[in-house]
């Protein structure tokens, strides 16, 4: 069976059919996979109904699984639900119990319903991300995404000359810090400290300029810090509206895979007494968008 792809919106966001991920893939397939990641930047696979091996395999068509340089939540180790290479998006703890509202592991988790693109705060961020549905809430829940290609191809040329070669810092501290999560360990305030990125990217396979914007950016290099927030929260408002933005409503065994390096994301609210479990693979990008040394 061929891969068929079919535009969710007008150039954004692809209906993918004629693949089993529990399977290998032909190199044929791969290849319009990978196509369609370029052209799309987000892809729906429904009805996948898929071990973690088997999420892991299948994500391994595409890259290298990201290396954890750095960490990228608060949770300890010995916490950890899932085995190694496979993230735990779920709202359990390890013993599959529901997290409660006020611990920090959730507030932590809460960050994850603003804009941002995965990984940003590291060095060299994140290639692609996919996400499987195991178990999805009735109500809400969805995941949102939105096209920074388009959303930069938008702005007026004054604002591109002007952002063109400006750098950001990104740190899970500046997001989770936007909604009031400041509670941090001095570890942990180590670990999070702030990666430098170009607020325009290039994308290494299309050539297409898009925003490299995150909730977890909050400076600019050169720049005062209220200067840069009320600026990159313009951007971010210009590059989330509607027309640049398709809303997965998310069915069991969905599998979505989306270029961290051309969009951005956010999770939406669900009822949090009702089990959400989804599960994450995560492809390491190639190089760091800019220096880190401070010039
Ligand atoms: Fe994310």
């Amino acid at each position: 069976m061929a891969v068929t792809i079919n535009p969710l919106t007008p150039g954004f966001a692809g209906e993918v059919s004629g693949v089993d991920i529990t399977r290998p893939l032909s190199r044929q397939d791969v290849a319009a996979i990978d196509q369609g990641m370029n052209r799309y930047g987000v892809l729906v696979f429904h009805g996948q109904n898929v071990t973690d091996e088997q999420q892991i395999a299948f994500s391994r068509n595409f890259g290298e699984l990201e290396a954890k340089d750095r960490p990228g939540n608060i949770r300890k180790e010995s916490e950890s639900r899932l085995g190694a290479g496979i993230g735990d998006l779920s709202n359990l703890d390890k013993n599959g119990r529901i997290i409660s509202a006020d611990d920090r592991q959730w507030f932590f988790k809460l960050g994850d319903r603003l804009w941002h693109s995965d990984s940003s705060y590291r060095e060299v961020p994140a290639k692609h991300s996919l996400l499987s549905g195991r178990v999805v809430p009735q109500w809400g829940g969805n995941t949102e995404f939105a096209d920074m290609r388009a959303a930069y191809d938008a702005l007026d040329d004054r604002t591109k000359a002007e952002i063109e070669n400006l750098v950001c810092e990104h740190s899970l501290l500046y997001s989770r810090g936007s909604i009031g999560f400041t509670e941090f360990t001095p570890q942990e305030i180590a670990g999070f400290r702030p990666v430098r990125q170009r607020l325009v990217r290039i994308h290494p396979d299309t050539g297409r300029k898009s925003l490299f914007l995150s909730a977890h950016a909050g400076a600019i290099v050169g720049w005062t810090i209220p200067e840069a927030r009320s600026f990159l929260r313009d951007l971010t408002e210009h590059a989330t509206q509607r027309e640049f933005v398709y809303a997965h409503r998310w069915r069991q065994y969905d599998l979505v895979m989306w270029d961290n390096r051309a969009t951005m994301h956010r999770a939406r609210r669900f009822d949090r007494n009702e089990v959400r479990d989804m599960r994450r693979t995560t492809l390491g990008g190639d190089t760091p968008t800019v220096a880190q040394v401070a010039g």
